[in-house]
């Protein structure tokens, strides 16, 4: 399969379309969909562009040009868990105040290796789980397998990904210091407007501290602090606020001891 027909399937089984959906979307026939699924025919410059537009992504990511380069694709590359595999305190909080006594559909953006993902999955919800990293996906995958569970990984860049479903729970951790600044209204809009009512965002952040050095794995092109109370500020109106905290925490990832400033939010959408 070519990047394009690998990505084109995976964009629309996200989004739980049929082929005859999208082709009555882009005013094509079935059968093109399914051949430029199997890699037969690749579509010109024009409808490349209707569906990147369609799916709100680059043609270069429909085309497989666009690298994946944050430093953890290399990193999950290594043998074992990067993170470990101790599930992070949020996300027991999810089990807590949205127990999945009926079927839960959760989202979490930028999962990197999984284990939170399959986490949820065992404990019953419906996981979908995205990140740029190709290689922390494999290991989700691995790790899916193995506990007998199913995730629907797939990769995309949140930066241009939009989301198509509704949640009840949207969860990402340690993940929104790579939205820069200009970005993060529509991104965390995004959310807001795909959890159904009910439903929660999971959610923390770094935030700037002067007295904090600043990380020695930091990607300084790519990471960017937030404020303190920020990340609160994008949940008003009907947001409830279940959890809102701001904590200093050591951390040694990248093999030098530092701190951490980061703040958390549980936010429950009412109406
Ligand atoms: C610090 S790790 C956290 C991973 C996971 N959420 C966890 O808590 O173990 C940050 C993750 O965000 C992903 N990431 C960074 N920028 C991204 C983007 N633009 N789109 C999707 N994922 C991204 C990275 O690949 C990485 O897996």
């Amino acid at each position: 399969m070519s990047d394009f027909s690998d990505r084109v399937a995976r964009l629309r089984t996200e989004r739980r379309l049929t082929q005859r959906e999208l082709a009555e979307s882009l005013e094509l026939s079935r059968q093109t969909v399914s051949n430029w699924e199997k890699g037969k025919i690749e579509p010109n410059i024009g409808v490349l562009a209707k569906i990147a537009s369609y799916f709100g992504v680059s043609t270069d990511f429909l085309l497989g040009h666009e690298t994946y380069t944050t430093q953890y694709e290399g990193k999950y590359r290594q043998e074992g868990f990067y993170w470990g595999r101790k599930i992070n305190r949020l996300a027991h909080e999810v089990l807590r105040l949205m127990t999945p006594e009926r079927p839960l559909r959760l989202l979490d953006v930028g999962c990197g290796e999984g284990q939170a993902a399959v986490f949820f999955a065992r404990n019953g919800y419906h996981v979908t789980a995205f990140d740029i990293a190709a290689s922390g996906l494999a290991k989700g995958r691995g790790l899916a397998k193995a506990a007998g569970v199913h995730v629907d990984f797939f990769q995309a860049d949140f930066l241009h990904h939009e989301l198509i479903n509704d949640y009840d729970v949207i969860y990402s951790t340690d993940v929104l210091e790579y939205v820069p600044p200009e970005k993060r209204e529509s991104v965390m809009r995004g959310f807001r407007e795909h959890t159904r009512t009910g439903g929660i965002n999971v959610l923390d952040t770094f935030v700037e501290k002067e007295f904090i050095d600043t990380a020695p794995d930091w990607e300084h092109d790519k990471e960017f602090y937030w404020q303190t109370g920020e990340l609160f500020s994008h949940y008003r109106g009907n947001w409830k606020l279940e959890l809102c905290e701001e904590t200093i925490f050591d951390c040694d990832s990248g093999g030098m001891p530092h701190r951490h400033c980061m703040d958390m939010m549980i936010a429950r959408k009412m109406v």
